[in-house]
């Protein structure tokens, strides 16, 4: 997908393949010692004390690691802190109670500022209505609520009391809902009227409301007014009007409640290859000591920043890099609202000029569309602000890399390539940018600290440039501690079964993503190797998708690929039903009702048939080659090899 395409990214910079640090960028970077690889290899584990020196913690920690339950490691043990002072309040006692936190921006023209004095006393009132409401130290919230200040509010105000929070998507479709509360077994909600996209007011209580009545228990739901009237609804038995509960608590003081370092601060549910979306764990004090820490080092945020981080906070990057690392460094972080082209395509660039941001974090899909839309929209404004680039989500190919390095960071921005997942917590690959040169399209080394390999089948290291699978050998503060459901055999089987010795105490971490590595040490991830499907933010479980199309009526088998961002539904109908626009609404319902407008896939190609072997199965792999155009090699073993040519031709068809 790297090539042909009018893109202005100069000849020099297109052939070139590595990038040293911009000097003005590494004279005032956060880690600019190159030996903190060698101190952090000799003091493993004691090296990640560094990043929990970064909070701020009620006890100290007996030890940095304990082993002994592994696959189920516990990091600062004995420790104990709470997220939110963290956060929020010891920023106050700072003395920088004026300093904004949140700089919140909605539709065009609405724009809200938080301190972090206004940030303490909201959190505060807000954790006093969860306590008048009867939620306990323990109880698990869901917050079901889009990109509104109240979204990080509300997680603060839980982690004040020791509520783990489980953040669902707003996206997601009411029986998402339904099925992830049900799982949880939340008997709280926090959701709200509805909220804007593209200019339009979106009905979000009703999505709510469709969840908790199929619930068989009672839900206390909390609802924000976010579009003040603009969507008339009622409040029935059970809900509450979260401006009267905030205003009736006030003047309520709350302390926040000193936790354990392995209690839970969240819980946070993502697709895997069953089907069954799982809940992950991740703990106050490893956490949020790994968020902060790479935050620092990584992503450079200082206190005097403005961050922007372009994900959901309705995903783990916007939990990790929206909410809890900036807040944790006490910096201004940007939460913003609408799509990236309304309500015009220069929106970004206008913000980015307008708030003077500092570090911009996105994903690769967002570059290639803002590489799609021209080169001349970043031009217009001054982005002499930036000083950081930041991508993840999916791997990121070296031309759309280098028109960010190009046109969004004039050249002087290093970039961070940041691998990680909603499991690691936080961020595992990238480089160091005042250390590592950059290599565009490959992630960069291990961070410091963190030990991964790349391996073939039997678990053998592969030669330099080889694909084989990228594994972990060693733990780390900010990983899952294991699922929700408690489920510890699916946990073992999900992550560690593939290449570790449970006999000899071995324990090998297998994130499910193919990858190679060159002679530097730096990764490339190729993409995942199971049955889930990133494409920017989202993660989604092809078997999910599947089984929501093929309970269409006159859809007869269903695949699914996400290859280069792409997500395309093959379906194959049956007798006495075409493939015609009719059919393809109703595939695109369907997916909607049962996981929500993310999952909506960007074609849908009807076919009579799905290339299969000759044993019948449906042959993902090379779907995903038709889709990405790729030379497909020996395909003897289809039993219907002509299907090929005709599926090319129906995609190239569609549009
Ligand atoms: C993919 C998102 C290549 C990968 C933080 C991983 C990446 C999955 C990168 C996790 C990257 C994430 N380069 N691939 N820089 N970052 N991925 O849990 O396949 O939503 O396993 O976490 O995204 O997705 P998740």
């Amino acid at each position: 997908m790297d090539d042909g395409g009018p893109v202005d990214i100069g000849a020099w910079l297109a052939e070139q393949e590595s990038f040293e640090p911009p000097e003005s960028f590494v004279e005032g970077a956060n880690v600019s010692d190159p030996d903190i690889y060698d101190e952090f290899a000799e003091r493993w584990p004691e090296c990640w004390e560094r990043a929990a020196e970064l909070l701020t913690w009620d006890r100290p920690w007996d030890r940095v690691l304990d082993e002994s339950d592994a696959p189920t490691y516990r990091w600062f043990t004995g420790g104990r802190l709470n997220a939110a002072y963290n956060c929020v309040d010891r920023h106050v006692e700072a003395g920088r109670k004026n300093r904004a936190a949140l700089r919140w921006i909605g539709k065009r023209g609405e724009t809200e500022t938080h301190t972090y004095g206004d940030l303490k006393r909201e959190t505060e009132a807000f954790a006093a209505a969860l306590l008048e409401l009867g939620v306990e130290e323990d109880d698990v919230v869901t917050l079901y609520l889009p990109m509104i200040p109240e979204l990080p509010i509300a997680m603060l105000a839980c982690a004040r009391i020791g509520a783990p929070h489980s953040v669902v998507f707003a996206g997601f479709s009411a029986s998402a809902l339904e099925t992830r509360m049900e799982r949880s077994g939340a008997e709280y909600l926090v959701t709200c009227d509805g909220y804007y996209r593209r200019g339009d007011a979106l009905n979000h209580k009703g999505k709510a409301d469709r969840a908790v009545r199929r619930i068989d228990r009672d839900i206390e739901t909390v609802v924000v007014d976010r579009l003040g009237g603009g969507l008339p609804h009622s409040l029935s038995e059970n809900q509450h009007d979260y401006d009267d509960l905030v205003e009736r608590n006030r003047s309520n003081v709350v302390e926040p409640v000193v936790r354990d370092a392995e209690d839970d601060l969240f819980v946070m549910y993502t697709s895997g290859t069953t089907g069954e979306p799982k809940a992950v764990r991740h703990t106050t004090g490893g956490y949020l000591s790994h968020a902060a820490w790479t935050s620092h080092a990584v992503l450079d945020v200082k206190p005097a920043d403005t961050y922007w981080c372009s994900a959901d906070i309705g995903w783990i990057t916007g939990h990790s890099y929206i909410v809890y690392g900036p807040l944790a460094l006490g910096t201004t972080t940007i939460i913003y609202e609408e799509t990236p082209d309304y309500p015009e395509k220069t929106r970004i660039w206008e913000l980015i000029q307008r708030y003077d941001v500092n570090v911009f974090y996105t994903a690769p899909t967002a570059i290639r569309a803002f590489m799609k839309w021209g080169s001349e929209h970043p031009q217009g404004y001054d982005l002499s602000s930036l000083r950081l680039l930041g991508t993840v989500g999916e791997p990121i190919n070296p031309k759309a890399w280098k028109w960010y390095y190009k046109h969004v960071g004039g050249e002087e921005c290093p970039i961070v390539d940041t691998w990680w997942q909603a499991e690691t917590g936080g961020m595992m690959i990238t480089t160091l940018p005042a250390i590592g040169e950059m290599k565009p399209g490959s992630a960069g080394p291990p961070l410091p600290g963190i030990s991964a390999n790349v391996v073939d089948e039997a678990g053998e290291e592969v030669a330099p440039g080889e694909a084989g699978f990228l594994t972990v050998d060693k733990p780390w503060p900010g990983m899952l501690r294991g699922l929700a459901s408690g489920d510890g055999e699916r946990f073992v089987s999900e992550y560690w079964e593939a290449y570790s010795d449970p006999d000899a105490d071995e324990w090998v971490y297998f994130p499910e993503d193919g990858a190679k590595i060159d002679e530097d040490g730096y990764i490339t991830l190729l993409g995942r190797v199971d049955d889930v499907i990133s494409v920017g933010d989202a993660r989604i479980g092809t078997m999910e998708l599947e089984s929501a199309v093929v309970g269409v009526e006159g859809v007869a088998e269903a695949a699914v690929t996400g290859a280069g961002g792409t997500l395309i539904v093959y379906a194959s109908t049956e007798q006495g039903y075409t493939g015609d626009a009719i059919l393809g609404e109703a595939v695109e319902a369907a997916i909607e009702r049962s996981i929500g407008e993310v999952a909506i896939p960007d074609h849908i190609v009807f076919t009579p048939e799905l290339p299969k072997t000759r044993s019948g199965k449906i042959m993902r792999r090379l779907l995903e080659g038709i889709a990405t155009g790729e030379e497909l090699g020996d395909i003897s073993a289809l039993r219907n090899p002509e299907i090929v040519g005709e599926l090319r031709a129906r995609l190239s068809g569609d549009t």
